[in-house]
């Protein structure tokens, strides 16, 4: 059955700017309504500004206005399936807690795991309280 968040996160990928790493990221983030936001890997030539296309998937969610999510798929060009770096592992905990996070490459291999999975004993808010 085709999952209509790995083929968003496919078709974001199309769109990545990466002019520099030529590595194309694209990621889908499903809503706790099922709609779905975009984003994919825009970079910089100073390179420390690249953004991935996971914080751009989920900041654009949430500068819409967005705030509860259930899954993100993250598509790559890799045999061996890419997951989130550390910075949108910790990222993504902050805004969207213990999600599903599909993982896909363009042969179709696809793993699903949870955020907590990635990012073990995690940072967040309620160490500030
Ligand atoms: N990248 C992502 O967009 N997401 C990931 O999960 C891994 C890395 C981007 C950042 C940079 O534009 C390129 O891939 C190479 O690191």
């Amino acid at each position: 059955m085709a999952d209509a968040l790995v083929e968003a996160a496919l078709k974001a990928r199309l769109n990545a700017y990466a002019p520099y790493s030529r590595f194309k990221v694209g990621a889908a983030l499903e809503d706790a309504s099922g709609a779905i936001h975009t984003g994919c890997n825009v970079e910089s030539p100073t390179y420390g500004l690249t953004m991935c296309a996971e914080r751009v998937a989920v900041f654009h969610a949430v500068s819409q206005g967005v705030r509860t999510f259930r899954r993100i798929a993250v598509a790559a060009r890799t045999e061996r399936l890419t997951p989130p770096c550390g910075p949108c592992r910790q990222v993504l905990w902050d805004l969207c807690g213990d999600i599903e996070v599909t993982l896909v490459n363009l042969k179709g291999k696809s793993e699903s795991v949870r955020l907590k999975e990635l990012l073990p004993r995690p940072f967040d808010a309620k160490f500030l309280r």
